[in-house]
């Protein structure tokens, strides 16, 4: 019988998650199809309780679901525990088993062009839910500093104070780190700053970058941030947030079926739907 699979969210008619993954479902012939649908917070666990019933293969959650999702699981991971946000669950024998995979995917995606953050400076912009799962994923990589630039100082303080891994850590706000961007190996934006439609906005100045710096934005739309084509000018290497994205959905997908997907097949699949080029 045809397994069923899911994004929860609300809005979620923008994603591209169903088309990844019914790709992926047809390319490796398993009997299953990925839909969307919109659920609005208070109707979260009935939602949850549905999908149960039906024996869901599993499903991922989004915006804005993934802390509240969890107290209608059975089990966490402890990454996405300390993290407190979970975007992947499996059923597993009808106990539901929720993981994070947007900081392991950011991760993943990152290290397939820069090998190793173990002995680097790196500095995370923002401080919101997607910053979270990229710091603690991060700090677990040991890298020298783990420093993060926030517009609330206060906010980028409360997430080094929660993080559960040891690193060295700085909070500042994007004043004073733009001053002192030249410090850093890895920079990583996480903020909607520069995201379509408000393109000509850029998060922090890029004018002390360094130029054997890699610089990552998690957004994809724009491909190329604003601040992603000046930091090129630069001289940096740059990477868009497709490769964050179509990392989570492989490690989702793994978790599902054990099979690590071709991610090459989903960027390409991504970029097409997105109208940009594929390589
Ligand atoms: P997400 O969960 O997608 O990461 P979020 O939790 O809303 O989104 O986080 C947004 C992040 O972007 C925060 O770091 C926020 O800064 P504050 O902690 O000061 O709120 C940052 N951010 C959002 N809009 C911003 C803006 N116009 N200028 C500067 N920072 C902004």
């Amino acid at each position: 019988m045809k397994k069923l699979f899911a994004v929860l969210g609300n809005p979620i008619g923008h994603s591209m998650s169903p088309l990844m993954h019914n790709d992926l479902f047809s390319y490796y012939e398993i009997d299953a199809h990925y839909l969307p649908f919109q659920v609005r917070a208070e109707d979260l666990e009935d939602a949850v309780k549905g999908l149960r019933a039906i024996g869901v293969g599993g499903f991922n959650v989004t915006v804005p679901h993934k802390s509240s999702i969890i107290p209608f699981l059975d089990e966490v991971d402890p990454l996405a525990k300390s993290i407190g946000a979970v975007n992947t669950v499996v059923n597993q024998g009808g106990k539901l088993i929720g993981y994070n995979t947007d900081g392991p995917g950011f991760l993943k995606g990152l290290t397939a062009c820069y090998p190793s953050i173990t002995g680097k400076k790196v500095l995370v912009i923002g401080a919101g839910g997607a910053a979270r799962a990229i710091y603690f994923t991060l700090a677990k990589e040991k890298p020298v500093t783990l420093d993060i630039a926030n517009r609330t100082p206060n906010n980028a303080l409360s997430l080094i104070k929660d993080c559960p891994y040891s690193v060295v850590s700085n909070a500042y706000s994007l004043e004073e780190a733009g001053k002192q961007l030249v410090e850093y190996d890895l920079i990583v934006q996480t903020t909607s700053i520069g995201m379509s439609p408000n393109t000509s906005e850029l998060p922090i100045s890029v004018n002390e970058i360094k130029k054997e710096s890699m610089v990552c934005d998690i957004i994809y739309n724009p491909l190329e941030t604003k601040f992603l084509q000046m930091a090129k000018q630069h001289g940096a290497q740059i990477q868009n947030g497709i490769e964050m994205f179509v990392y989570q959905g492989a490690l989702a997908f793994e978790i599902w079926t054990d099979i690590f997907p071709d991610v090459k097949r989903m960027r390409e699949n991504v970029l097409r739907q997105l109208g940009g080029h594929t390589c």
